[in-house]
């Protein structure tokens, strides 16, 4: 008998074991080359600046770096991140009470899941989306509307019957936001277009949902011009901003960072007071420190440089191993970490997972992980900032070879 088995909250029946961290755990072995996870190459990781930084910061603002903070982050920190953010985005005239630091977005995700979601609220999320999102977002016990993708982002038609639908239906009052991956999207690697964006806010004030934009990676464009994050596009009036530190600087620091209207950060610092009181005072005064210094945008160019160079490995070792065949194709990323590969409907990427493992030594992520509605048997992701040029050209044969051994 398990003693702790009655005891627990009815919530937390909704909590299952990821999947893909249980699978991701198979590929650790040094023989298997890991498409998996979306864990950044160390060697983007600005070390030595890093070091000088966190030794001067613990020699000179112990008193402030390894104290508690205020919940809503380093004030340094804020006011530095305001400045990159109008450097970045060219989001101007952010105060700091508009502005909060997560412990990494996934914190963010957690938060916003807790203020926003009833048990039976509908969320918009888009098919593909963010594995992590919806874990996040699942314990308050949500309805998922699904809308798929194309590749210029969501598909605004679907969105709009759907949200017709739910008028008609009197049940549009249940919709709370809408999810949205828009730079080089995790997993699709597809970018939302200008036009799609300045639809979504449109509909969002027609139909009234608020719109959740998470943004990792839109420092990570390896080709075209940047496209204006919906945030900036609605003057911030129903959009809140998530961006991260983990993909430009280092995952391990934990930095992620919310802007949105005074009000709702206010509401957000007040749930996250209960979680964890702040975010590690120390990373938010290294973070700041290297703001200053303004290298950051110098070392993502480098990173920038790197990132692409797998990726036209991988799209090179794609069009030269993988069957010629109308059902197979993947997205052409012109940024981000991903991309995505559609096979056709009869396979299941799940079902030959553990052969690719055990056998083929490769690891990708199977892509209905990533539906809320657990369709996509037939995709996967594929990341490619880990492996070096050299393993990707030969993973990709790899898994080429494997799914010709599946092909009809
Ligand atoms: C779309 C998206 N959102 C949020 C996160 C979480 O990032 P972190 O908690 O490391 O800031 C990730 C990480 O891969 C992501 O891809």
């Amino acid at each position: 008998m398990n003693e702790f088995e009655p005891k627990y909250a009815s919530r937390t029946k909704k909590i299952k074991a990821s999947l893909i961290r249980e699978l991701l755990r198979m590929t650790q072995f040094k023989d298997i080359i890991s498409f998996g996870g979306g864990v950044p190459d160390p060697e983007t990781f600005p070390i030595n600046t890093l070091k000088r930084i966190a030794y001067d910061v613990i020699e000179r603002e112990y008193a402030t770096a390894l104290q508690y903070g205020v919940t809503e982050g380093d004030r340094l920190f804020r006011e530095n991140l305001i400045r990159f953010i109008a450097e970045k985005d060219d989001i101007q005239g952010l105060d700091v009470d508009s502005v909060l630091v997560t412990t990494g977005s996934q914190q963010a995700l957690d938060l916003i899941g807790r203020i926003f979601i009833d048990e039976g609220d509908i969320i918009l999320v888009e098919g593909p989306t963010y594995l992590g999102a919806l874990s996040a977002f699942n314990i308050n016990g949500p309805h998922y509307i699904t809308i798929p993708l194309k590749d210029d982002g969501i598909d605004i038609d679907c969105l709009e019957n759907e949200l017709k639908e739910l008028e008609e239906s009197g049940e549009l009052k249940r919709v709370k936001f809408l999810y949205t991956i828009p730079n080089f999207h995790n997993p699709a690697g597809v970018t939302m277009s200008l036009e799609k964006r300045k639809k979504v806010i449109e509909f969002a004030q027609r139909y009234d949902f608020l719109i959740i934009e998470d943004d990792p990676y839109g420092l990570l464009r390896y080709e075209g011009e940047p496209i204006p994050p919906i945030f900036k596009l609605d003057s911030g009036e129903r959009t809140v901003l998530l961006n991260t530190f983990s993909k430009i600087l280092s995952p391990g620091l934990r930095l992620g960072t919310i802007v949105g209207k005074k009000e709702v950060i206010r509401k957000i610092v007040l749930a996250k007071q209960g979680a964890d009181l702040c975010t590690p005072t120390i990373t938010q005064r290294i973070a700041a420190r290297y703001l200053e210094t303004n290298e950051i945008m110098e070392d993502i160019k480098v990173t920038r440089d790197k990132y692409s160079k797998k990726l036209k490995t991988m799209l090179n070792a794609l069009e030269k191993y993988m069957p010629k065949d109308d059902s197979i194709s993947w997205t052409h990323p012109k940024g981000g970490l991903f991309l995505w590969m559609r096979l056709p409907n009869y396979m299941d990427t799940m079902q030959f997972f553990d052969e690719a493992v055990n056998e083929y030594k490769i690891a990708y992520i199977p892509g209905f992980s990533f539906y809320a509605d657990g369709s996509g048997k037939n995709t996967m992701r594929l990341s490619f900032c880990l492996p070096s040029e050299e393993k990707i050209e030969e993973g990709i044969k790899r898994l080429s070879n494997l799914i010709k051994k599946y092909m009809r």
